[in-house]
């Protein structure tokens, strides 16, 4: 069923723009909110925004508390790609936000149950995600939920695949260099979120998008349980929405 609130932009600057109207109004609602966040070239629009914002004095992060997708497993928080470094230079480092109100999983846990438990009781104890940032991998990843067979789903640890790892091969040296495995938000944790903001941009993304959008609800495309959630809005350029009814 398509129910989601669908936006459509000219241009990633512009979803960009329209994504932080999102997160603007629930920090304005509510300001010390909890915000669900995503790596990967997709968001940089909206957190160069989010960061304009604060200077301009739009909007104040000092109560928030933030929760990140997934991180790479054995990447050190201060290995040049590793999503806290990436939170720290694309958002954290250049707003009110408290340090120890951000948390990204460890990518470094020994015990890597007791690290998601407590990772999933943090969320918790903060009264669950207010607005949750997704982006979308080709084979239709969310977070690093990869297609699977079922939909996983708390905070776990995950191998990726092939697809998964030559596209994050450009941030890398070498496709060697990129780490196999990860840790993730379940689907539970993400359709736990009160309010979910997809972005998507980019003529790559058309088809895995028609297909979370208007395909079967399936773990071979983990975006498509979004189907399911109750507040979901999407916002897209023109080039990720050409195959999406109504074009
Ligand atoms: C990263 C994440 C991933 C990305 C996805 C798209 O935290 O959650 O699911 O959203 O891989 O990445 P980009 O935006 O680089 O195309």
């Amino acid at each position: 069923m398509l129910h989601w609130n669908v936006i459509k932009t000219k241009t990633p600057e512009e979803a960009g723009k329209l994504a932080a109207d999102q997160f603007e109004a629930v920090l304005r609602a509510k300001p010390a909110c909890v915000i669900g966040l995503a790596t990967g070239s997709t968001p940089l629009p909206l957190y160069r925004e989010l960061i304009a914002r604060e200077q301009r004095g739009e909007l104040d992060f000092s109560r928030v508390r933030s929760a990140n997708l997934d991180e790479y497993k054995g990447l050190a928080p201060d290995h040049p790609q590793s999503y806290r470094r990436f939170m720290q230079e694309n958002l954290f480092d250049h707003i009110s936000i408290r340090p120890e109100n951000t948390i990204v999983p460890d990518g470094l846990a020994e015990d890597v149950d007791a690290m998601c438990r407590a990772y999933e009781r943090r969320i918790e104890d903060w009264g669950g995600v207010d607005i949750q940032l997704l982006g979308i991998g080709h084979d239709g990843h969310i977070g690093f939920n990869e297609p699977c067979d079922d939909f996983p789903a708390w905070t776990h640890e995950v191998a990726l695949t092939e697809m998964t790892r030559r596209a994050n091969q450009r941030f890398f040296a070498s496709l060697d260099e990129v780490p196999t495995a990860a840790f993730t938000m379940g689907i539970g944790t993400v359709m736990a979120a009160k309010k979910i903001v997809m972005m998507v941009t980019g003529k790559d993304k058309a088809e895995i998008l028609y297909k979370a959008f208007c395909g079967p609800v399936t773990p071979k495309v983990p975006a498509s349980i979004l189907q399911f959630h109750p507040d979901v809005t999407l916002i897209c350029d023109e080039a990720a929405a050409t195959l999406l009814p109504g074009k």
